[in-house]
């Protein structure tokens, strides 16, 4: 037998056998993958990854932020007029005082603070205070005014009320060019709707009374370093605005400012106080946030004129400090809760009149 004879005897089982060891092997990747997707679901093939801008490590919090609102870019804007009014109502509330505060160099008609003091980054932060749902619901009814109200009406709300000043003329250059900022922040929020960080967070009551005394320690830990044992905070070097606005006082914002609603006021603390926190990275809990609410709006401020507030007493929020009310429920209790009882009284009085 020569070799070739050999191998052409040999071939049908090394045939056979070869094919047999691939088929094995085969089963055995299969059995494995089945292992692998057991025991880590199935592998992300296409992943879309953004690799994270440096020196900043990406981590499980700051990639949620995407699925917050982001307002849009300015450097978008097509260099026309409307870029500069847009621009221009930017500027005045981001450094409202500068233009229009007591030494301003439009007009004098707030208090030396800045919108931007509540409405954090001109008022796109999300949770902080933003206008991302602004011109998607206004026009809107008010309960607080009982009316219908525009952009202007609003505007000046801030202006008399959070500034404790007076409101600007509707057709002034001034409020135009705030509305026109407001108006292309949300252009591509849909009608009616508010998107996600829209705001102030509402955030869940407590089931005891928010404590002034209990708030005024956490805020001589963790907010007197900026803003002052007295609360009045820091003017700038020029006198004309604030590095840290004062948080009650004469120069603050008034009884019939949103920030005097405790809901509004702890809501504003907790994503936004100390400087730097956010949703994503909140600083102090939501206990401390009502606890130093109700510290800070139990101090001395302007009145506001509140008279025709509210007109339909049916409807006044929980926390609204200033009676008469459709409930049996105290001022004090108003203006510090629980307000899980007031809530529950409410719904019922709701009912009966509906
Ligand atoms: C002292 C804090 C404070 C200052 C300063 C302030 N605001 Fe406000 N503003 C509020 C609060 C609180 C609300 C109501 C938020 C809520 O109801 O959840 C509000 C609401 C608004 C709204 C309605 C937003 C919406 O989507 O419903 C507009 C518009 C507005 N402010 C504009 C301004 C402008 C313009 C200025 C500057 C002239 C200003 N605010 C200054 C606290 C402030
Ligand atoms: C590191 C400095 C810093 C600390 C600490 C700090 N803040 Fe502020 N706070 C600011 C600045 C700055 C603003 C205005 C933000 C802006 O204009 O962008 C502000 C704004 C505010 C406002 C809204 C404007 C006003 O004057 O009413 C409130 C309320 C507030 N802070 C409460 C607090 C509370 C409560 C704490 C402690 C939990 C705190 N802050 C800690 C710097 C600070």
């Amino acid at each position: 037998m020569n070799e070739q004879e050999k191998k052409e005897e040999e071939s049908p089982l090394v045939q056979v056998i070869s094919k047999l060891i691939g088929l094995i092997i085969f089963l055995l990747f299969v059995i494995l993958g089945l292992i692998y997707v057991a025991v880590f679901g199935f592998p992300k093939i296409i992943t879309e990854h953004v690799p994270p801008p440096s020196g900043s490590p990406v981590s499980k919090s700051e990639s949620a932020t995407n699925s917050f609102w982001q307002a849009p870019d300015t450097s978008s804007l097509a260099m026309n007029k409307d870029r500069e009014q847009i621009l221009y109502g930017r500027a005045l509330i981001a450094n409202t005082a500068l233009y229009l505060g007591p030494s301003g160099s439009v007009a004098h008609l707030g208090n030396g603070m800045n919108c931007q003091n509540c409405h954090l980054d001109a008022g796109t932060k999300p949770f902080g205070n933003n206008y991302s749902a602004t011109a998607s619901t206004y026009p809107k009814f008010r309960e607080r005014s009982g009316k219908t109200e525009d952009l202007n009406k609003r505007i000046n709300d801030c202006f008399e009320r959070s500034l404790n000043g007076k409101g600007l003329d509707t057709m002034s250059k001034e409020m135009q060019a705030m509305k026109a900022y407001i108006i292309w922040l949300g252009k591509d929020v849909k009608k009616g709707e508010k998107p996600k960080g829209a705001g102030i967070e509402d955030l869940a009551y407590l089931d005891r009374a928010a404590d002034p005394m209990q708030g005024k320690k956490s805020f001589m830990t963790k907010c007197i370093s900026c803003h002052g044992e007295d609360g009045q905070g820091k003017p700038s070097t020029d006198g004309k605005t604030y590095i840290y606005p004062p948080l009650w006082g004469i120069h603050s914002y008034n009884t019939g400012a949103g920030l005097y609603r405790i809901t509004r006021l702890a809501g504003y603390i907790k994503n936004n106080m100390p400087l730097g926190a956010s949703i994503e990275s909140p600083q102090i809990t939501n206990e401390e946030a009502w606890d130093i609410a109700a510290f800070l709006n139990s101090q001395e401020r302007p009145t506001g004129m509140i008279e025709k507030d509210w007109p339909d007493i049916r409807n006044k929020p929980v926390d609204q400090p200033f009676g008469p009310y459709a409930e049996t429920y105290s001022e004090t209790q108003h203006k510090y809760g629980p307000f899980g009882p007031i809530a529950e009284a409410k719904k019922k009085t709701k009912k009966k009149s509906a």
